[in-house]
């Protein structure tokens, strides 16, 4: 039984799986263009949104510093996502990489993880994102009906029409090519790095200096209330719950991880990169690097233009320059937000369609799902079906709680990939990596720790739902995968021979 819960994948047949004819998708990105992935994804709804949120809850100005713990979290994930992809260039990111190095279950649990972070992060963004209309909307006078517009606090029976419908839309463009997609993606980019480094240099001349005071506000104790909405570690130490102090800061930086979602997401698009090899690693710790800087410095000058107490959680960033009599600066920025989130949410379905693709083309979800479209070489199928139901998901669901249940899911995949460098570099030394992860296996231990410590301060109820969820997913696994993937068929010859295409031997 435990042999076949721990069956790996052959890195070699990894490979040539992506080379079968009716699953192969096409190699057309560069290192810029995955750069570009990168940053159209990672700068979203966590800088635009959630830097006021936190910044006002739980860190003041402080929450510079819980984006720099976020992001050395992140870069030390990065380190060894990197080395994986420079391997294993196959869809399906972490997923892949833990079915080469710990086993089919531990890499369905992490399929299974993934689908929970890109769904509902991509319904998060979309919901933020219809945010950003409105306010546009309302600038020009025009106001949506109650019962359409944005979920969050909302009474009664009610639809984001607007969030579903840019999760259709952008379903369209991914089924009908990457290519398409990759150019839409650079403009857009384009514009959300000026936006933001507008707010920085326009921002930068309205900072008054007696907002940094104090910089790390003094912890506050929290009517607990429901007390499973208090971090975890305040929960496991039966520590009153808190807000801000240094405390303050890490639970913020357990939020703002939501804004260095995507770097891994560059990681997924491996198969169809042109050099992966080179490429990878470039992409992936690029990206990081740039939008850590933004990031930073956005929040510094944020916190700087108006008192954190006082900051929008809805619009900060707009808002701060509304504050202090600013408002083209405000309408450009918003109309920059919307449209940058465009891209964040069609690289996080982007991504979501590859882990299913790449899961049901080992079998452990249905091969039904694992064709490319004949003419435009995208897994059209899972990609339709996905966008339907986040289409719906973003609809019926307020914002603040699915980010929280998406940084969960992340982290632990973090946490699986570093072990499973470490794995890996012990079963196949021999491996050609172009990449190697420096120090290991100090660096990977580290990147453990780190994702650890953000997880257990997230809140307690975050955890129940993410164990619903994966198991869930393990119901899932016992009734279906386990018979059905291709390793339990013996598709796959120790030399190496590439399994029948689905249709004909499968
Ligand atoms: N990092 C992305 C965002 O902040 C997911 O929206």
């Amino acid at each position: 039984m435990s042999s076949t819960l721990f069956r790996t994948k052959k890195v070699e047949q990894s490979i040539l799986d992506t080379e079968e004819p009716e699953h192969a998708l096409k190699k057309s990105l560069s290192a810029l263009d995955l750069t570009v992935f990168g940053v159209g994804v990672i700068i979203g709804t966590g800088i635009f949104v959630l830097t006021g949120t936190v910044a006002k809850n739980n860190a003041g100005p402080a929450v510079a510093l819980a984006f720099v713990a976020a992001g050395v979290a992140c870069a030390l994930a990065a380190l060894c996502y990197a080395e994986f992809a420079s391997t294993l260039p196959v869809a399906g990111s972490a997923y892949t990489f833990s079915y080469a190095s710990l086993g089919e279950l531990p890499a369905w649990i992490i399929g299974w993880d993934l689908v929970l972070e890109f769904a509902l992060g991509t319904a998060v963004v979309a919901v933020g994102w219809s945010g950003y209309i409105q306010s546009l909307m309302g600038n020009a006078g025009w106001e949506m009906p109650v019962a359409l517009g944005s979920r969050e606090g909302a009474d009664g029976f009610g639809f984001d029409i607007l969030a579903a419908a840019l999760v259709l839309v952008l379903t369209v463009i991914l089924v009908i090519g990457m290519k398409l997609s990759a150019r839409i993606t650079s403009v857009v980019v384009a514009i959300k790095v000026v936006v933001v480094l507008t707010v920085i240099i326009a921002g930068a001349f309205f900072i008054e200096g007696k907002n940094y005071d104090p910089f790390i506000p003094k912890a506050q104790t929290v009517d607990a209330g429901d007390s499973l909405q208090a971090p975890l570690i305040q929960l496991m130490f039966g520590w009153a719950p808190s807000n801000f102090g240094v405390m303050g800061i890490f639970t913020a930086a357990s939020v703002v991880f939501f804004a260095f979602i995507g770097f891994d997401v560059v990681a997924t698009a491996a198969e169809e990169t042109r050099n992966p090899q080179r490429d990878m690693p470039r992409g992936i710790l690029g990206s990081l690097v740039i939008c850590t800087t933004l990031y930073v410095l956005v929040s510094i000058v944020v916190t700087g233009m108006q008192n954190y107490t006082r900051l929008s959680v809805d619009a900060p960033l707009a808002d701060a320059f509304k504050e202090t009599g600013h408002p083209w600066f405000a309408g450009f920025i918003s109309f920059g937000a919307a449209v940058g989130l465009t891209t964040v949410c069609m690289i996080l379905l982007l991504g979501q369609t590859r882990v299913f693709f790449a899961m049901s083309r080992d079998g452990l979800l249905p091969r039904f799902f694992s064709h490319v479209h004949p003419r435009f070489k995208t897994p059209h199928r899972p990609t339709i079906l996905l966008g339907v139901i986040i289409a719906i998901l973003a609809g019926f669901t307020p914002l603040t709680e699915l980010a929280a249940l998406v940084n969960i899911g992340t982290l632990f995949a973090f946490v699986v990939v570093a072990i499973g460098v470490i794995i890996l570099r012990r079963t196949r030394p021999d491996l050609h990596r172009s990449f190697r992860t420096p120090w290991v296996p100090v660096i990977p231990i580290l990147s453990v720790c780190a994702s650890l410590w953000l997880m257990i301060n997230l809140p307690a109820e975050t955890w129940l739902r993410f164990a619903v969820w994966m198991v869930a997913g393990f119901v899932v696994y016992f009734l279906y995968g386990r018979s059905h993937s291709r390793l339990s068929r013996h598709e796959e010859t120790p030399s190496g021979d590439v399994a029948p295409p689905p249709g004909r031997g499968a």
